[in-house]
């Protein structure tokens, strides 16, 4: 029986739904800073998209477009100064940066408070501890997408392939906190393919495209694809060889228009959330 196709742009739009209810009705417009050093294309497309998306919700949104020889002092100061800009609720800083540039120095720099992408130690131990705190967008994107279409996680074998900080291991914790039973995976797990079948929710965060074949795939299980790849015809594609596996899955999320559209949504999420904490504090 073919799976169910989990809707990530349908998903995506209640969220910005209830994010735009939310700020029609408070006193001031949650702000979120985009940085974005050098001129990689696929990078300015991505933050074209959140400035895109703060716009559709009502949030304030300021883009800083630096050249790719940009001092990572220069850079460290500009995070400064928004740090206390009483308007600026959110900071995010494009990944990857030049070379040049200590990518772990400038996630640190941002006031915890205002890291939107909860990439910052203080955030990501929080998330470790299970304390309520900003959440990483793709993780909480498949924690969302999971919620909407009532697939429940408690006491259920979650396998996660992938160990990234962005990714692997936060959604992990995620998964771990809303009472699954986690197993993380990666390049050196021996036998993948008898792990990965044990899974009721799969996820994989690999990077390959037709990394997760039908063989690997437990019948009946959720599937989560969140994988940007390009397959050798240049297509947009995830890990998963989606023909074969969605007709044993009972859910599945194609790429694009799965996790994808979500992690914009998680980010606008994560502002307003951040803003209101800020309003809170004050
Ligand atoms: N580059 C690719 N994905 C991300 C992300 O989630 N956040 C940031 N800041 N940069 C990225």
């Amino acid at each position: 029986m073919a799976a169910i196709i989990i809707d990530g742009k349908v998903v995506s739009a209640s969220v910005r739904e209830r994010i735009k209810a939310e700020v029609s009705e408070m006193d001031i417009k949650p702000g979120l800073a985009v940085i974005i050093v050098g001129s990689d294309p696929a990078s300015h497309v991505y933050v074209r998209n959140k400035k895109r998306g703060c716009e559709e919700v009502g949030f304030n949104s300021w883009v800083y477009e630096l050249p790719e020889e940009t001092a990572e002092d220069e850079l460290l100061a500009l995070i400064d100064k928004l740090n206390g800009e009483d308007n600026v609720h959110g900071i995010l800083v494009q990944l990857p940066l030049p070379k040049h540039i200590n990518e772990s120095a400038v996630t640190e720099r941002i006031v915890p408070e205002k890291d939107v992408d909860a990439f910052h130690a203080v955030n990501a131990g929080k998330i470790l501890k299970g304390e309520d705190t900003l959440l990483p967008c793709t993780p909480a994107g498949i924690m969302e997408l999971l919620s909407h279409y009532d697939i429940p996680v408690r006491g259920r074998r979650c396998v996660v392939i992938g160990r990234s900080n962005i990714v692997g291991k936060p959604t992990a914790l995620l998964l771990l906190a809303a009472d699954g039973t986690v197993t993380v995976c990666h390049s050196k797990t021996n036998d993948l393919p008898a792990v990965t079948r044990e899974a009721d929710i799969l996820v994989s965060a690999v990077g390959i495209a037709g990394f997760v074949t039908a063989d690997m795939v437990k019948p009946g299980a959720v599937v989560i694809d969140v994988g940007m790849n390009r397959d050798k015809d240049g297509k947009l594609c995830g890990d998963v060889d989606f023909p074969a596996v969605s007709d044993i899955a009972s859910y599945i999320t194609p790429v694009p228009g799965g996790v994808g559209p979500m992690t914009i949504s998680m980010l606008l999420r994560n502002t307003l959330t951040a803003a209101k904490n800020i309003i809170k504090t004050n």
